[in-house]
């Protein structure tokens, strides 16, 4: 297999696979459910070897890519790929901070990450190594977007055939972005939990590496970095509280995973976190559970411009809503109008452009903070998750009616300057 591929050689290489309902262990395989009683497999470690090698000292040479965590990655035999995944910024968020009344707000940027300006970049990293470990040469994954995005670019910098499917229902954005690479783009007639079913339903029929299937366990692992980038950028401190949007329910439950390991191996101090989740309200089946309190996800058919959410029956749902509950956190979900005034809100205070996805946490923050859940002087950190170029339509009206002039300073002048309240202004200067 191509790429360029980097061996960590103190990687701890014992790691294994548990079942999360009956305790089973067993070593690496492309599987995502227990042979035994099909409750969910995770991948643990040996907390105690990992505590005894590592300093905080030691993270000062090491390099600023999510890699940089990789005894808490999932051991990857062949090396990992050397591409400059992760370690996106926290940015104190002192305007959008001043509106909210959150003196303590900071933004986990992965708007920002690379290659394709999401967090998905993250987990595609992971599960693709791991692709390449197991002998795959084709991978496939479902996707709401910006997986499709993720995974086209990497299986293309990998030489890896693939194989995307999407619901037809889009960003045409998102779709551009993912068909450009070498990979084969597949549409389907249905909702993203209809694509599910179908990718499913190819990890049993074909010898195919699906990312959020058979290789879910790896692939999952790499959304803890979010959580182990956001602790060690506070100088090795757990946030007060987190403000985390939800589709599947991995992403939050795995920061929530990675908070307590930093714990675990004494690179953190011992506190926790509280979790907040947050959802569009056209689809918030686990802001529903959480609230409601109930023992299983009600499957919704999801119904808001936020397609990057749009999951009605979400896999981590339930682990997501007992990580939120047992935190003392809570969960809420906004309208499609709140999201797109949100993604105004951080473009005008912060100076950063999200997708719909981060317009959900803004927006979810923003009432959170006016019900009295969150609490304003605590140190909070939002997670920004994609960048806005993914879905500029949402936003376009800003755009709509902007003015002409002629390339003539006298033109730019009766437009700029020709009203009462500029030219007081520019006088007094
Ligand atoms: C931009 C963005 N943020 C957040 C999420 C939620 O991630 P999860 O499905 O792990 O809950 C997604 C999922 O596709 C996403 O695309
Ligand atoms: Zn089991």
């Amino acid at each position: 297999m191509e790429g360029v591929f980097l061996i960590m050689e103190s990687q701890v290489m014992n790691q294994i696979l548990e079942c999360t309902s009956c305790g089973i262990v067993t070593e690496y395989k492309p599987e995502t459910v227990c042979p035994e009683c099909f409750g969910p497999l995770e991948v643990t470690y040996d907390y105690e070897s990992i505590r005894g090698r590592l300093s905080r000292e030691a993270f000062a040479a090491r390099p600023t890519t999510m890699w940089r965590y990789h005894e808490l990655l999932p051991a990857i035999d062949g090396g990992v790929p050397e591409t400059p995944v992760g370690w996106t910024p926290l940015i104190k968020a002192r305007r959008l901070g001043q509106v909210l009344g959150m003196p303590n707000l900071y933004i986990k940027n992965d708007a920002v990450n690379f290659p394709t300006l999401s967090f998905k970049d993250r987990v595609v990293t992971v599960a693709l190594a791991k692709a390449i470990d197991f002998g795959f040469d084709t991978v496939a994954c479902a996707s709401t977007g910006n997986l499709a995005n993720a995974m086209a670019a990497q299986a293309s910098m990998l030489n890896l055939s693939s194989v995307i499917l999407i619901p037809q229902d889009l960003e045409h954005q998102k779709i551009t972005a993912t068909a450009c690479y070498d990979t084969r783009v597949v549409k389907v007639n249905g909702t993203y939990d209809e694509v599910n079913r179908l990718c499913s339903e190819l990890a049993y029929r074909e010898e195919i590496g699906i990312v959020n299937v058979n290789l879910r366990p790896y692939y999952s692992e790499g959304s803890k970095t979010v959580g182990f980038e956001i602790a060690e950028q506070l100088g090795w401190r757990l946030p007060d509280q987190v403000v985390v949007p939800m589709a599947g329910g991995s992403l939050i439950s795995k920061i929530d995973k990675g908070f307590k390991e930093l714990v675990k191996v004494g690179l953190a101090e011992d506190k926790s976190a509280r979790i907040y989740g947050a959802q569009a309200s056209g689809c918030a089946p686990i802001t529903d559970l959480v609230k409601t309190g109930a023992k299983q996800v009600t499957p919704v058919k999801p119904d808001t411009l936020v397609k990057s959410l749009s999951i009605g029956a979400p896999a981590d749902g339930l682990r997501a809503s007992r990580v939120i509950n047992g935190s003392g956190g809570w969960a809420e979900d906004v309208s499609d109008e709140e999201v797109v005034e949100s993604i105004t809100l951080l473009a005008e205070t912060e100076g950063i452009f999200t997708e719909a996805a981060g317009g959900v946490t803004v927006g979810v923050t923003r009432k959170l903070v006016e019900q009295g859940k969150l609490n304003r002087d605590a140190v909070t950190v939002i997670c920004i998750t994609g960048n806005g170029l993914k879905t500029a339509d949402l936003v376009k009206h800003r755009a709509a009616e902007l003015p002409l002039i002629e390339p003539k300073y006298s033109s730019y002048s009766e437009l700029v300057n020709n009203n009462e309240e500029v030219r007081i202004s520019v006088g007094t200067i």
